[in-house]
């Protein structure tokens, strides 16, 4: 296992590029089971979940091909099995767009329930119940299974607003037997961008971005595309509080300004100044920062993703800062990390309260998940001395080169091998 050894209070200065969005790609990978074709996904992240993915796809029999780090060939033609009960798949919580995707094309899946970073309970039962409104007989236990002789379009309200369920759902309709209506769905920019790969293998969806997909199901797919993926809203956002963190010059490029507002607005409110461009924006930091108060909800809010890293960052903000978590039951858990680097921060529920602190002190602190680890970063960079965090396996299931980009910015950071970590 491998830990990062970072030595804080380093500026950075200069340009960094954003890879393709993590998110999009664990649901989009999938999604290319349902064509006998052979799709070519540009832009795709060299990241632990991508490897995970691809993976699974290759024992389902599917052919897969990496033409380059950053773009991969599927071909979906030859036999494809129905049951994933692969190790691997315990991994990674995205595994589940592989029932979507598997039932969708054969009327039949079962796939081994999924893992993933755990902040509280991770519920299927709307992507359970979107399957069923479509005809399908679902259980869901240690694995989960869909079966259906004919799926049909449906009326499907969802009861809370779901990534997961929306993008399921969609992926599953795409050649069911007439229309799908989802009410009440998640609006986040990978919803987006999977309709639009959908579309571009010849779905027929119309509204994903808005609050009602609607899915005309189609008899088959067009057998050869190829589909370029946004850049990652998390990663960008995430380079954006570092480079606010750390203070100095940062150039973010490839990325969605529209996409990133809720975080520029956030930081605009801390006194940072962020200039944004078509594709690119800019963080300028002094490092020093002002309280704010802040709540993670659905897109178009600010992303509970970037909840952990935004806590980081106010940890030495002036003033007491509340942060509210309105989507995950539970996602505080890191703040004891923080704390060991001489955090003041008090946790009520769904709700923390920040006291800022002059500065941080470099500590030995885990990533505690995936996002958590990076909040961890981003505090090593503010804080005197030097911190060490350890499980780095979180991290590395979501962020391309992360240490190496930073580093190129002028962090601080090296990446070594942990022989005390199982
Ligand atoms: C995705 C993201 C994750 C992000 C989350 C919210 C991926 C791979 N992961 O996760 O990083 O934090 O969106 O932006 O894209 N819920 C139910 N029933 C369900 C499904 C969800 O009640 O069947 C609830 C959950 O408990 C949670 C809320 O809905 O409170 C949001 O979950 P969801 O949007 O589904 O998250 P994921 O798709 O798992």
């Amino acid at each position: 296992m491998d830990k990062f050894v970072i030595n804080g209070k380093n500026k950075l200065y200069g340009e960094v590029d954003i890879s393709g969005a993590k998110n999009a790609a664990v649901a989009i990978l999938p999604a290319v089971l349902l064509t006998r074709g052979e799709c070519t996904i540009e832009n795709i992240p060299d990241v632990q979940d991508i490897n995970y993915i691809l993976d699974v796809l290759s024992l389902l029999g599917a052919k897969v091909e990496r033409l380059n780090r950053n773009t991969v060939r599927i071909d979906a033609s030859g036999k494809i099995n129905t049951v994933a009960d692969y190790e691997i798949l315990n991994h990674m919580r995205a595994s589940y767009y592989i029932v979507g995707a598997l039932l969708g094309r054969f009327g039949k899946a079962e796939v081994s329930m999924p893992g993933g970073c755990n902040f509280g309970e991770r519920p299927v039962d709307l992507h359970k119940k979107g399957f069923e409104a479509m005809g399908a007989k679902v259980s869901v236990s240690g694995v989960f299974k869909a079966e259906a002789e004919h799926l049909r379009g449906a009326n499907i309200y969802l009861d809370t607003v779901s990534v997961g369920a929306t993008i399921n759902i969609m992926i599953a309709a795409v050649l069911a037997d007439g229309m799908t209506v989802i009410e009440n769905v998640a609006r986040e920019p990978h919803i987006v961008d999977v309709a639009n790969f959908l579309n571009a293998m010849g779905g027929d969806i119309k509204g994903a971005g808005t609050d009602v997909i609607r899915i005309n199901g189609v008899k088959e797919l067009k057998d050869s595309i190829t589909y370029t993926l946004i850049p990652d809203q998390i990663e960008a956002g995430t380079f954006m509080v570092a480079a606010a963190a750390a203070g100095g010059n940062v150039l973010i490029k490839n990325v969605i300004p529209k996409h990133l507002e809720a975080i520029s607005a956030k930081l605009e409110e801390m006194h940072i100044e962020v200039q944004e461009f078509s594709d690119s924006i800019r963080i300028i930091s002094s490092g020093i920062t002002d309280k704010i108060n802040l709540k993670a909800l659905p897109y178009p809010g600010f992303p509970t993703d970037m909840q952990p890293i935004a806590v980081a960052l106010l940890t030495t903000a002036r003033g007491t800062s509340m942060v509210t978590e309105g989507v995950w039951e539970s996602r505080f858990q890191y703040v004891d990390e923080l704390r060991r680097m001489g955090a003041h921060i008090t946790v009520n529920g769904r709700m923390a309260v920040i006291e800022g602190v002059e500065s941080l002190t470099g500590a030995t602190v885990n990533a505690t998940d995936l996002r958590a680890g990076a909040a961890m970063v981003v505090a090593a960079l503010m804080a005197d001395g030097c911190t060490t965090v350890r499980s780095i396996k979180y991290i590395d299931r979501g962020y391309e080169h992360f240490e190496e980009k930073l580093r190129a910015l002028g962090a601080d950071i090296q990446r070594v091998s942990d022989p005390y970590e199982c």
